[in-house]
């Protein structure tokens, strides 16, 4: 026991410090709405900030009383308002541990509201007044009229207070001390910015004599009848006969306690989530009820929803917004969960701690499977491997009940909510035993999740974090490695499987998605998993310049900070879909469409675990060389969730074209829903049909001139050339600031950062020095029409490298001739470039790309291109892309990474114009196809870079026409690139590219 010194002081310890969850709140039930009278306190309160609890205690006790208050607005956390620093870290507490104790450094923020009842608010003696607080971090003491209320810790969770007879008409003084630090910090070891303050709203309550004081809706559905059964159970202050409950839609009335029957009832989904209006009266009160009919249950080895089996989509989501950290407002959850159903996301872990409860009002209504997790975690102390943990201390047991039971009771009546969750990286012990107990007494109707003890002794579901493809396949044949105790191992060997998190999504990437869902959907036991995460997050800041950017750890000088860790979301702090969102919603799209060009047909599967397709329309379009050339509506049969159809495509696909044709089929919402217009697209398929053309008819080749001169330039078609190292220096009238050669580097991505040095594979990279190629030149030759140039590219004490030959030709283009008015010299020829790359000796890492790098000093700012897009894609994050005719600007050719890193990259690029404002420019054509970056900073510069305004655009156009690139993977947390896509120097490689004018 490390706390011998806490035990014996309990009864001097202050509130703060307390392990236990406070004093005077009132029984946590559940959250609802009612006609009796509230009145929301938020608003501007005064605020000030000390920086220690003995600060703010002499203050109120001396001269100093009414100095020093500011406006602060409520809900909100001081510090994203000028009164001290966020401070980010992922494991570590940013304090002593020395549990339950605190730091004297415990920034404390005394809040004020003076307020008045409004006029028609119930006179004293008519029922009681509740001050509800939704959400406090990290512990507080509430005063009314200089009376205490009470004192309260669980940041994420409701607490009421009676507000008795001090209440007044008019000019009531609400005083709330916050303390950052508390005994509660110890057991919120979240990985997120510790942000304290009034972050949720403050609502005063009237209870009307006979009011509601808690209400539990069971609504149940047996699927083998069709029947839903109903039982509301209330507990009515003072009223001993209860209340009753009426369900118009379904001509029900029934007594509180009392349970009905309910036939053909359409039961609640997160495919199809049917809500019925119901009313609760009792003497006192109307609460008005929305039902969800849903039995959960785990039936052989399964997680059933009304008895089908659910396949979860899911994210994990943080409540953050990059102005307002954890005070999300209400228009922006909406938006959280309006983006998720657009994405193909079905369901959401709250990590770690219950959401607002208006989110779970939102997953209800617009249908999304949920794990509520309960606010604990306690992960810094593996650092000294787990001693001390509050999870297996007696003297935490009442706060961690009171957090489980805080959370069932405010969120019981959720039908989303499918699984309560004991919380996160909390080890394993017997208060978390506890809480399962006390949730399984209370709530035996949902299933009970922790990922923190792999026993699963105490939970219905295995869950597990980051786990690999292999071990999850392994779990997915119920063959993974036992347990040491037979009993739990067969225990467990027999419960359903769920990744609570996995594909990290830092920086470029998850990759590896598609490997995952090809598990999930193979073996049954896999039930799907939760992106690790959903959101960014970046802290809206502004650098010396004013230019505005996202802060990560370490932006407000914090001494202990873990960077850009928290930058790891599928959205952008601003709530724009990352890359990685698109290529999930591509990945789990509930609808497989797989067209077979040969055969002409379509195969479409209906994935959905509850409804079937009669709410999507299907269209086809046919496209040549990305320009479509016919489109229509494609019918196909309303099939049941798992039935697939083979539809034949309509005879337009029997004419003949000249070029690369594609054929894609799409899947779009045939009328608006609560969450997408008509018309949104659910899921596609595509396939090539035909090509790819041959993009150029070979003309007349031109022979290279030597100079006159030596030391002059060498002529080949529209470029120049260095004789002495074949260098390219101009090319139709472009400098070339860059000539084009072989390049191996890229800016690291977190990813191949991985979790810590040791696993990293960029540091690999630096070590064999791969970011330092040197480039030898062994000759420069005139073969016949070619200028051949060979070289050995190499690292730096490096004992192998590269072969390579770059052969150059050039010849008249069918284009033109060069001799049409208007037209500059050289504007009908081209230029080729045919490489050869040959690996020599041992290489002992995958080579981060291989391509050719290259850099024109020319105004170019707008791209377009045939090929994969319209967003980055690399080797395994590639399925959302898909072939087409693509343009945008070159700066909206950048992914704004809030790390700077390697992004951007189009794969399959058939060709690619850049141009200028005055209309000149280069076509760029792959033989067969390249990926392409184009940026106005180097790699180097990108990889220096911190943050966005790092880079600052220069004259330079820098272009990557790569060969191959390694893939991204999931390393920064979980597995790296899988074998297929790491691009190793086994084999020789061959490719080309050519360039002319824009056409
Ligand atoms: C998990 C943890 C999350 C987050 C993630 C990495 O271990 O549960 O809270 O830290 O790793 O970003």
């Amino acid at each position: 026991m490390i706390n011998t010194r806490g035990r014996s002081d309990r009864a001097k310890i202050a509130y703060y410090e307390d392990p236990s969850p406070g004093t005077g709140a009132l029984a946590p039930r559940a959250a609802f709405r009612s006609d009796a009278r509230t009145l929301s306190l938020n608003g501007d309160w005064r605020f000030r900030l000390f920086p220690t609890v003995a600060h703010a205690e002499a203050a109120e006790a001396g001269q100093g009383e009414e100095d020093g208050w500011e406006k602060l607005p409520v809900p909100s956390h001081w510090a994203l308002h000028g009164h001290g620093a966020p401070q980010y870290t992922n494991i570590r507490y940013p304090f002593p541990v020395d549990p339950p104790h605190l730091p004297t450094e415990n920034p404390t923020g005394d809040h004020r509201l003076v307020f008045d009842l409004p006029a028609d608010w119930p006179e004293p003696g008519d029922g009681r007044t509740l001050l509800r607080f939704d959400g406090v971090e990290s512990c507080y003491r509430v005063r009314l009229n200089g009376r205490e209320l009470g004192t309260a810790k669980g940041s994420r969770l409701p607490h009421e207070f009676d507000a008795g007879p001090q209440l007044r008409r008019h000019g009531n003084v609400l005083s709330v001390r916050v303390h950052q630090w508390s005994s509660g910090s110890y057991v919120e070891d979240q990985d997120m910015w510790w942000l304290a303050g009034i972050f949720r709203a403050v609502t005063l309550l009237h209870r009307p004599e006979a009011a509601v004081e808690d209400v539990f809706v069971h609504a149940g559905y047996d699927h083998r009848t069709g029947h839903g059964t109903l039982r509301v159970d209330a507990s009515v202050d003072a009223v001993p006969a209860g209340g009753r409950v009426t369900v118009p839609e379904l001509g029900l009335t029934l007594a509180t306690g009392e349970t009905a029957t309910v036939p053909g009832v359409q039961p609640w989904s997160a495919e199809a989530p049917r809500l019925y209006e119901a009313t609760l009266t009792t003497g006192g009160e109307r609460v008005p009820l929305r039902l969800g009919f849903r039995t959960v249950a785990v039936e052989d080895g399964v997680i059933t929803v009304n008895g089908r089996p659910l396949l979860l989509r899911g994210v994990n989501r943080h409540e953050f917004h990059p102005d307002h950290g954890r005070a999300v407002p209400h228009a922006t959850m909406r938006e959280d969960v309006l983006l998720m159903k657009r994405h193909n996301i079905n369901a959401v872990r709250t990590s770690h701690y219950p959401p607002d409860p208006a989110f779970l009002d939102l997953c209800d209504e617009f249908g999304l499977w949920v794990i509520d997790e309960a606010d604990l975690e306690t992960h810094g102390f593996i650092y000294g491997d787990w001693r001390g943990n509050p999870a297996d201390d007696p003297d935490w047991e009442e706060a961690l009940i009171d957090r489980a039971a805080r959370m069932v009771e405010r969120d019981k009546n959720h039908p989303s909510v499918i699984m309560w969750s004991l919380g996160n990286e909390s080890g394993t012990g017997r208060n978390l035993a506890a809480m399962s107990r006390w949730i399984r007494d209370r709530d035996p109707s949902r299933l009970i999740h922790y990922e923190g003890d792999w026993s699963c002794e105490h939970t219905d579901v295995y869950s597990r974090m980051y786990a690999s493809h292999e071990e999850v396949e392994a779990i997915g044949r119920r063959a993974e490695k036992p347990l040491d105790d037979p009993r739990l191992d067969a225990r467990r060997r027999a419960l359903p499987f769920i990744q609570c998190e996995y594909a990290h999504a830092m920086g470029n990437g998850p990759g590896g998605l598609t490997e995952y869902q090809r598990l999930f959907e193979t073996y049954e036991r896999l039930q799907g998993g939760f992106v690790w995460e959903w959101i960014d997050h970046g802290l809206r800041a502004r650098d010396a310049a004013g230019r505005p950017y996202f802060a990560y750890g370490g932006d407000f000088g914090e001494p202990l900070h873990d960077g850009n860790f928290c930058a790891d979301g599928l959205l952008f702090p601003d709530r724009t879909p990352s890359p990685g969102l698109l290529e999930y919603k591509k990945v789990v799209e509930p609808v497989g469409i797989c067209v077979d060009a040969a055969a002409r047909t379509v195969r479409v599967t209906n994935k959905y675990d509850v409804i079937d397709l009669t709410g999507l329309a299907f269209c086809w379009s046919r496209e040549v060389e990305g320009r479509r050339e016919a489109e229509g509506a494609l019918d196909v049969p309303p099939l049941a969730p798992g039935e697939s159809a083979e539809v034949a495509l309509p005879e337009a696909f029997a004419a003949e074209s000249e070029g690369e044709e594609w054929w894609t089929v799409r899947a779009v919402l045939a009328a608006d829903t609560a969450w997408a217009p008509a018309g949104h697209e659910v899921a596609w398929g595509q396939a090539r049909a035909r090509g790819p053309a041959v993009t150029r008819t070979p003309g007349a080749r031109i022979a290279p001139v030597s100079a006159p001169r030596a030391g002059d330039l060498l002529t080949l078609g529209p470029a120049t050339f260095d004789p002495l190292d074949g260098s390219l220096r101009t090319l139709h009238g472009l400098h070339i600031a860059v000539p084009p050669r072989l390049n191996v580097w890229r800016a690291t991505t977190d990813n191949d950062r991985g979790p810590d040095e040791a696993r990293s594979l960029a540091a690999l990279w630096r070590r064999h020095a791969l970011d330092r190629m040197r480039h030898r030149c062994d000759g420069v030759a005139v073969e016949g029409e070619s200028l051949v140039v060979t070289a050995r590219v190499a690292p730096p004490g490096g004992f192998f490298g590269l072969l390579v030959s770059y052969r150059w030709t050039s010849e008249r283009t069918s284009e033109g001739t060069g001799e049409r008015p208007g037209e500059r010299p050289g504007d009908g020829t081209r230029l080729d470039l045919a490489v050869d790359i040959a690996p020599d000796g041992e290489w002992p890492c995958p080579l981060p790309r291989l391509g050719l790098a290259m850099g024109v000093r020319a105004p170019l700012d707008w791209i377009e291109w045939y090929g994969g897009g319209p967003g980055e894609s690399y080797p395994d994050t590639r399925r959302a892309a898909r072939t087409g005719r693509w343009a945008t600007t070159v700066e909206e050719f950048q992914t704004p990474y809030v790390f700077p890193q390697e992004n951007g990259s189009r794969g399959d690029v058939r060709w690619a114009e850049l141009r200028g404002p005055d209309g000149g420019g280069l076509r760029i054509e792959g033989r067969p196809a390249f990926a392409l970056t184009a940026r106005r900073w180097t790699t180097e510069q990108l990889e220096a870079a911190r943050h966005p305004y790092d880079l600052t655009p220069g004259e330079v156009l820098h272009l990557d026409l790569d060969a191959a690139q390694h893939g991204i993977g999931t390393a920064s947390c979980g597995p790296g690139v899988l074998a297929p896509y790491e691009l190793r120097a086994t084999e020789r490689t061959r490719f080309g590219v050519g360039f002319t004018l824009p056409r």
